[in-house]
């Protein structure tokens, strides 16, 4: 199928729109952290990529976010013909190009579409990445079909997913702690962790035109000052709460807060002041 950019159509079914909300709401908190993690999540990105580095024309990053991943591949791979950033979320979008300066926004561009309607002519990029987005796609094998549409046969798509959830502090503290003190949150309708597997990846491959090559586990420790750094980095508080906490009354919200804070305390104690993240790098090549 030969696709005309000028004239991409989507429309989102219930689950692209409740997600894209969620997103929405989410972007206040997400942006507001300070973006330590992404130097970490992007140089594990693009590791042993040095020599596509040198012929590297224009680069896709999918579920871009406000483009802070997008900014720093780009900065690393400086693509002869630029980097496009698409995101499901309008939120998101209109901070990734408020955030990007004069001279990036020449080279650096932002889209809003879902990732299975990609707004780009067939075979435009030679590589494409997605950090933490793929495992939450609704439909992740339309998502790789049209990655792989818009990638040259010989292109790359790297995705990081999360891996192990047992190994992933950062991330399960609220739904341990909220299940441990009884608090009802609302849950993705699947589980964030389902593509934490190198089996799990190379079957999410199966019809979409691409193959496994390889999953490379990636295990990540950041530190935080303290139980209250932590939880406010991940939109865990009174002021500026993730989606899933705004939606509680103001007690049990507070509850769930000052349970997290002491759990994650806990948690920083344990591990010299760190909370853990566990990954998994993905990298797909279009069959032969
Ligand atoms: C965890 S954030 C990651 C953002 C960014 N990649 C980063 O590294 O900061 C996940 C992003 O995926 C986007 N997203 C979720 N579902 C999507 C879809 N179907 N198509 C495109 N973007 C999507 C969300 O709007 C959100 O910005």
């Amino acid at each position: 199928m030969t696709v005309n950019p000028d004239r991409v159509q989507w429309t989102l079914d219930s689950a692209h729109t409740s997600l894209r909300e969620f997103w929405n709401t989410s972007a206040t908190w997400f942006n507001a952290s300070p973006g330590q993690r992404t130097p970490a999540l992007v140089a594990h990105l693009l590791t042993g990529l040095e020599e596509r580095k040198q012929r590297c024309q224009r680069v896709l990053d999918l579920a871009c976010g406000a483009g802070r991943t997008t900014r720093a591949i780009h900065q690393e791979l400086r693509p002869t013909s630029g980097t496009a950033g698409v995101d499901l979320s309008d939120v998101m979008i209109r901070a990734a190009r408020e955030e990007s300066s004069q001279t990036e926004a020449l080279a650096v561009s932002f889209h809003e579409a879902p990732a299975q309607a990609l707004p780009f002519h067939d075979e435009s990029f030679d590589l494409a990445f997605c950090n933490l987005g793929l495992m939450i796609f609704p439909d992740t094998t339309a998502a790789l079909r049209e990655v792989r549409r818009v990638l040259q046969p010989e292109g790359l798509f790297r995705a990081t997913v999360w891996g192990r959830e047992e190994h992933t502090t950062l991330v399960t503290l609220m739904p341990r702690v909220a299940s441990s003190l009884d608090i009802a949150l609302e849950r993705p309708a699947r589980s964030n962790f389902h593509l934490g597997s190198s089996d799990a990846l190379a079957s999410a491959a199966v019809g979409t035109g691409f193959v496994l090559s390889e999953a490379r586990p990636v295990a990540l420790e950041f530190p935080f000052d303290n139980g209250s750094d932590a939880c406010n980095q991940m939109g865990i508080s009174m002021e500026s709460p993730s989606p899933r906490l705004a939606g509680l009354a103001h007690a049990e919200r507070q509850h769930l807060v000052d349970g997290c804070e002491k759990e994650a305390d806990r948690l920083l104690d344990l591990s010299h002041g760190t909370l853990t993240m566990d990954l998994l790098i993905g990298e797909f090549r279009p069959c032969a």
